[in-house]
C-alpha cells in the first residue's frame, strides 16, 4: 500500500480508538466535557498515537492492549495544546482550524478542560488492566493474562506519568515561558525542545516498545530515535510558523515572533533549520535500521514529518 494511504488509515483507526475512550455521561459538568470534545474532535495529525501503535506493532505487539494508551497520549497532548494557547502562555486564538477553547468556552472552562483531559488520560490508560482481566485465554489473538503483561502496563503508566510532568513537558513549557524574549544558549534551547515536545513523543514511542515486551536495550534505542524525532518535529514546527499559511496550519502563523520567542529558526536561520530537521531525521532512521525488524512504516513516517506542511 502507498504510504499516504496507509497513514490515512492509521490516523482513522487512531481516531476511532480515541473517540471510543472519550467520556460519554454528562451531569452538571457537561460544559467542560463539551470543551474537551471540541478541541479533541477538531482533528490534528494524531502523530503520537500513530507512532505509538507503529512502534508497538513493529516490535511484535499487534493487539488491543496499546489502545487505551493511544487514547491517553492524545488526551494529554490535546490538554497541552489547550493550555499552551491560553492568554497567559502563547495567547493564540486558533487551533486545529477552529477558534481555541478559551475563545469559545472562556478561560476558566479551557483551564478546566485541560485539567479534565489530563486526569481522564490516566483513568483511560488504566483501562489496559481491564483488557487484561477480560482477555479470553482460548483466543490466540487475545491479550496475555500473564503477570508479565501487567508489569508492562505498570511500567507504561510510569512513563505516562513522568514524561508530561516537571521532568518532561511541563519542564520544557516552564523554560519556554520564563526565557521568552531572552537570548538562549544552545543548551537552553535544547532543554526546551527535548522537554516541551520531545517528552511526549518519547513517551508515545517508549510505551509502544515497553508494552510490546521489548528488551531494555531496544527500549533505549527507541528512546534515542524519539529524541531525534522530537527535536526535528519542534524545529519543523518553528519553520512552519515562519513559512506556512494559516490555512495550512490551522493555527496562527508568526505566533513565535509575536510572543517574542527565540527559536531554532531565529538563531540559525531557515536554511540551517531545514538542514537540521533532515540530519536529525536521518539519524532517527539509522537507529531504526539497527533494530532487526520491519521498520518501513516508521521510517516513512519520519520522512513524512520532514516534509509536512502542517
Ligand atoms: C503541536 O503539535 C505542538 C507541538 C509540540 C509542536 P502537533 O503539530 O502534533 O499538533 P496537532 O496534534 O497536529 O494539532
Ligand atoms: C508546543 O510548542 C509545546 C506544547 C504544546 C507542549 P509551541 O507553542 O511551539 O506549539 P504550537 O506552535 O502552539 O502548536
Ligand atoms: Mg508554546
Ligand atoms: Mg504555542
Ligand atoms: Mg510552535
Amino acid at each position: 500500500m502507498d504510504f499516504q494511504q496507509e497513514l490515512k488509515e492509521k490516523v482513522k483507526e487512531a481516531e476511532k480508538t480515541i473517540y471510543s475512550y472519550m467520556p460519554g455521561e454528562r451531569q452538571l459538568q457537561a460544559t467542560v466535557i463539551d470543551a474537551m470534545d471540541y478541541t479533541m474532535s477538531a482533528g490534528g495529525k494524531r502523530i503520537r498515537p500513530v507512532i505509538m501503535r507503529a512502534v508497538y506493532d513493529m516490535l511484535g505487539g499487534g493487539d488491543k492492549l496499546i489502545e487505551p494508551f493511544m487514547a491517553a497520549i492524545e488526551m494529554i497532548h490535546t490538554y497541552s495544546l489547550i493550555h499552551d494557547d491560553l492568554p497567559a502562555l502563547d495567547n493564540d486564538d486558533y487551533r486545529r482550524g477552529r477558534k481555541t477553547a478559551h475563545v469559545v468556552y472562556g478561560e476558566a472552562m479551557a483551564i478546566l478542560a485541560g485539567d479534565g483531559l489530563l486526569n481522564y488520560a490516566y483513568e483511560t490508560a488504566a483501562k489496559a488492566f481491564d483488557l487484561i482481566e477480560n482477555a479470553d485465554k482460548d483466543d490466540v489473538s487475545a491479550i496475555s493474562k500473564e503477570l508479565e503483561t501487567r508489569k508492562r502496563v505498570e511500567k507504561s503508566l510510569t512513563i505516562l506519568a513522568r514524561n508530561p510532568g516537571i521532568y518532561g513537558m511541563i519542564g520544557g513549557q516552564v523554560a519556554d515561558v520564563e526565557l521568552t524574549g531572552k537570548t538562549l544558549t544552545k543548551e537552553q534551547l535544547e532543554y526546551i525542545y527535548i522537554n516541551k515536545t520531545g517528552a511526549l513523543i518519547e513517551a508515545a514511542m517508549t510505551i509502544g516498545a515497553v508494552l510490546s515486551g521489548a528488551s531494555d536495550s531496544v527500549v533505549d534505542k527507541i528512546s534515542q530515535t524519539a529524541y531525534n524525532i522530537g527535536m526535528a518535529f519542534q524545529i519543523q514546527d518553528d519553520i512552519l510558523d515562519e513559512t506556512a499559511t494559516f490555512e495550512e496550519l490551522g493555527k496562527p502563523i508568526h505566533s513565535d515572533k509575536d510572543c517574542g520567542k527565540v527559536t531554532y529558526v531565529t538563531i540559525h536561520g531557515l536554511d540551517d533549520a531545514c538542514e537540521k530537521v533532515k540530519s536529525l531525521s536521518e539519524q532517527a532512521i539509522e537507529t531504526i535500521n539497527e533494530l532487526s525488524c520491519d521498520g518501513e512504516f516508521l521510517k516513512e513516517l519520519v520522512r513524512y514529518l520532514i516534509s509536512r506542511k502542517n
